[in-house]
């Protein structure tokens, strides 16, 4: 059946409340991972996986060196493993593949110390071979950390201030989740915070809008259906050093771009589209995402100042390695072996500085997610990385067909097992993922 779509309005996250907060040093959470069934499509209720029963997952928003406890219970009926995508974590806390939450009433408490810069971060289930499902049926919540530097913008906030996660969806003939390894095809219902093809109604003037791809294998070009620009001001490890004007920004799977759209320039009445200019599907389904409706004024004292943040200095790489993702015969590798758990195939010395250079060997994208680090695109496609949407921190990048791009990073904080992956989840599934260990 087709779907109706903009009749429906895009709901937002709720916020999580922390159940103990000691001012400026710890928050408490406890999230419960269950199913719950919701209205993504008009009129039916979808069975999903949520944390604390919503869809998209609840925002949890973090502060700079003031540490966040989560306390996860898994409900569902698989072992989850819980990874705060983006974040500088103890290894405890950080996901591990085969160190599961056991199913129906395990719980444990992760540890994050947010001894990092404000950013716009995600979290999922990394549980092997099963984090692709329970993304796809819907464990995915976005984490906000703050620092005083973004604090002293004056950026759009509030009810201004708009997390937003993108995916696809298949579904049955009874509007049911259908998930399937690598059926990318398929997916071709667009969902933005968790309904598919909804309506924002917003005021005429600026929001900051914050997009997150969600997705298990599709990458979005976003941009806004008259064509006109806006302003891209960070991505996956906070703010850019200055904001950027773009037409369409780029996500892989696992990416986020932060935005400023300024709705001000459209008179109260006009409506408006994002769309997906990236491939893959009918562009009638997979070309449209979000309507948005302008339908009121509102003060606006909000500003998006031309400096936005210094970028960290780099210290200088001392080591250099080479990573080939390549995909054949069913499975998905790097360096020519797919993953297995705990086998360790990068040791990396404790604070050293290095540069990994990444090619994609095949004819489809891939992207390339690192934990524990923020790191730089320094390179792509043999032309060196000095502005644009790649010029801040990054966690995730993306990597086309045939291309090489060079990353940089320090590895320092914590010492322990950490994973670096394909972010196509079905491809990280497959075994485009490995293991280094920090020591
Ligand atoms: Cu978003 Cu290793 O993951
Ligand atoms: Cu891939």
């Amino acid at each position: 059946a087709s779907v109706p779509k903009f009749t429906q309005a895009m709901p937002l996250a709720p916020v999580a409340t922390p159940y103990m907060s000691m001012p400026m040093m710890m928050d408490c959470y406890a999230l419960t991972m269950q199913e719950a069934n919701k209205e993504i499509l008009p009129g039916v209720q979808t069975r999903v996986w949520t944390f604390n029963g919503s869809f998209p997952g609840p925002v949890i928003k973090a502060r700079s060196n003031v540490r966040t406890l989560v306390d996860q219970t898994n409900n569902l009926p698989v072992g989850i493993s819980v990874h705060l995508h983006g974040a500088h974590v103890p290894a405890d806390s950080d996901g591990d593949p085969v160190v599961l939450i056991p199913a129906n009433g395990g719980t444990k408490t992760y540890t994050y110390p947010n001894t990092q810069p404000h950013a716009s971060l995600w979290f999922h289930d990394h549980a092997h071979h099963a984090e692709s499902e329970s993304a796809f049926r819907g464990l995915a919540g976005t984490y906000l950390i703050t620092d005083d530097i973004e604090q002293g913008l004056n950026l759009p906030s509030g009810a201004y201030d708009v997390p937003i996660q993108l995916r696809d969806a298949r579904f049955d003939d009874q509007g049911q989740l259908l998930y399937q390894l690598g059926d990318f095809q398929n997916r071709n219902v667009i969902l933005a915070n968790g309904r598919a093809w909804p309506f924002h109604a917003v005021a005429a003037r600026k929001y900051r809008l914050r997009f997150c791809n969600t997705a298990n294998m599709r990458t979005f070009t976003l941009a806004l259906s008259d064509g006109s620009s806006f302003q891209q001001i960070g991505s996956d490890g906070g703010l850019l050093p200055a904001p950027i004007t773009v037409s369409q920004v780029t996500l892989s799977p696992g990416e986020r771009a932060d935005v400023v759209i300024d709705f001000s320039r459209y008179a109260v009445g006009t409506t408006l589209e994002l769309v997906n200019q990236g491939t893959g599907g009918p562009a009638e389904q997979i070309g449209k995402v979000l309507q948005f409706r302008v339908d009121r004024t509102a003060a606006d004292t909000s500003v998006v100042p031309s400096t936005l943040r210094t970028l960290p200095v780099m210290a200088a790489a001392t080591v250099n390695r080479s990573f080939v993702l390549g995909m054949g015969g069913g499975i998905a590798t790097i360096n020519g072996v797919a993953y297995v758990p705990d086998r360790i195939d990068t040791e990396v010395a404790y604070g050293s500085t290095e540069i990994w250079t990444i090619t994609n060997s095949g004819t489809g994208t891939h992207n390339f997610h690192v934990h524990l680090v923020q790191f730089r695109v320094i390179e792509r496609a043999g032309a060196q990385v000095t502005a644009g949407p790649d010029y801040g921190l990054k966690d995730t990048v993306r990597i086309g067909p045939g291309e090489t791009v060079k990353i940089q990073a320090t590895f320092t904080g914590y010492r322990g097992q950490y994973l670096y992956h394909c972010h196509i989840f079905d491809h990280a599934a497959m075994g485009m993922m490995a293991t280094m260990r920090v020591s």
